[in-house]
């Protein structure tokens, strides 16, 4: 085998695709595999099926080169690669809160039979603990090149928006390895990012896969805590941002994933604290992460509580009331509406009877295909337009830098709720809007 491994990843979702199109541009040879023909159709044509910054960029250039090709042939990827990379999704489970390993499983059914030579089957996606042991045995047993087949995990931190930067720079990388072997192969796949020096953690599966988690499980707490401080500066009058600024200061807490308000949405933090609950009551350990259940209980009570003060502002009904909803992505700088705080708390104002128009930069066509009950403008004015309420629930720039002067002239009432703390209350109230967010007054 050269030096450069000849890379594959499998699942050409939001990770695969990321990891595929920064590998080749690392100088690597990547054949990325799914079985959405026209998903790998539009990739091979050079266009990202979802909204992340620079990727499509990096995917041409790379694609140009001949380093990077799309295949749904798994016996192509076989033949193909040293390094395979899963990368496809582990959702939650629409019956309970576990993960949903079935895509994972199917993709080591598909590759397996078509390896046979050795080689390294590199495990990215974020699994429940004590997973690739079975992936391991699955591998050894179906794999006609055998224990010539090495398993290791490594798991992905790449956060949405960031993507392309996270991969090509990470924080830090993650070797779940069972052999030097395993190793070795690991490090030249990752060679040009390790040359640059970022930080490896050699590990056994099971902290692999437990680093991903436990890493997800922290930052939701970190939201949640600073937006537990806001119900209680709710009741005590003070301010939450105030609050979380002078925390900051402090090293030993630092001000990142301290921002209070709506809370955490998206396809990771909300599933990955549940699916790690579950697996810990299947280890018989769930007292330990006993409070990770009321993480996600104050991050679900924010919702609520924007609700309410919307409610307020509407004069106790929703009834005859136009509201205007600013964002609908589950953050900025993404189209994703997975679990978006934003979505859920239109479709419940929606519901209690409330005429809500929605405008995002990004999201407005994943946004109108999961919620059809919602209404979609082209523009925050348009959206405004006629507004008893305006909602800010997602904090684009485009939001942030708005002039409340000019949105005042198209709205009926000058209403707004601050839902992400992200909007200046001097500005906005010496415009003449009533101001309202979540944590201050
Ligand atoms: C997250 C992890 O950050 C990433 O490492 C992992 O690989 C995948 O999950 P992502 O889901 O892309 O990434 O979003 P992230 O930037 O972490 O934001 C998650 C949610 O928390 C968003 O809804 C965001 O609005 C919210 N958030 C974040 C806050 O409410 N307050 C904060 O201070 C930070």
């Amino acid at each position: 085998m050269s030096t450069r491994p000849r890379l594959t990843v499998i699942g050409t979702g939001y990770l695969g695709t990321t990891h595929a199109a920064c590998m080749a541009d690392l100088g690597f040879e990547v054949l990325g595999v799914d079985i959405d023909e026209t998903k790998i159709a539009r990739l091979a044509a050079g266009e990202v099926p979802f909204y992340e910054p620079e990727l499509e960029q990096v995917l041409r250039k790379n694609l140009e080169t001949g380093r990077l090709r799309f295949t749904t042939s798994f016996a192509d990827v076989g033949d193909f690669g040293d390094v395979h990379f899963l990368c496809v999704g582990t959702p939650q489970r629409k019956d309970d809160y576990a993960a949903d390993l079935s895509a994972l499983h199917a993709a080591v059914d598909a590759l397996a039979p078509h390896l046979s030579r050795p080689c390294l089957v590199v495990g990215k996606s974020t699994v429940p603990a004590g997973t690739a042991v079975g992936v391991a045995q699955t591998l050894r047993a179906t794999a006609p090149a055998g224990e010539q087949v090495e398993l290791a995990w490594s798991p992905e931190f790449l956060r949405e928006g960031f993507a392309v930067r996270d991969t090509l720079r990470p924080d830090r990388l993650v070797f779940g390895v069972v052999s030097p072997r395993g190793e070795t192969l690991l490090r030249a796949a990752y060679a040009p990012i390790l040359a640059a020096g970022t930080p490896v953690v050699i590990t056994d599966f099971a902290t692999a896969e437990l680093v991903k988690v436990a890493a997800n499980a922290f930052l939701a707490t970190k939201i949640s805590f600073i937006n537990a401080m806001a119900e209680v500066c709710e009741v005590t009058g003070a301010d939450v941002t105030q609050l979380s600024e002078a925390l900051s200061y402090d090293e030993r807490i630092g001000g990142r994933f301290l921002h209070a308000g709506l809370g955490f949405g998206g396809g990771c933090l909300p599933k990955d604290i549940r699916a790690f609950m579950a697996r810990a009551e299947e280890l018989g350990v769930d007292q330990a992460l006993s409070f990770l259940r009321e993480v996600d209980a104050i991050n679900l009570r924010r919702r609520a509580r924007l609700v309410d003060l919307a409610e307020e502002l509407a004069e106790g009904s929703f009834r005859n009331c136009r509201v205007a909803v600013l964002g609908a992505a589950f953050k900025p700088n993404s189209d994703d509406i997975r679990d978006s705080p934003a979505l859920d708390v239109a479709a419940t104002i929606q519901r209690r009877g409330a005429t809500v128009w929605v405008y995002d930069p990004a999201a407005l066509d994943n946004a109108r295909r999961d919620y059809p009950q919602l209404s979609y403008a082209e523009s925050a004015m348009a959206a405004a337009a006629g507004a008893d309420l305006v909602l800010h629930l997602t904090e684009w720039a485009e939001f942030r830098t708005m002039d409340p002067a000019a949105l005042g002239t198209v709205v009926n009432r000058r209403n707004i709720v601050d839902g992400r703390n992200a909007l200046d209350p001097v500005r906005w109230r010496a415009a003449g809007w009533t101001y309202r967010a979540l944590g201050r007054h």
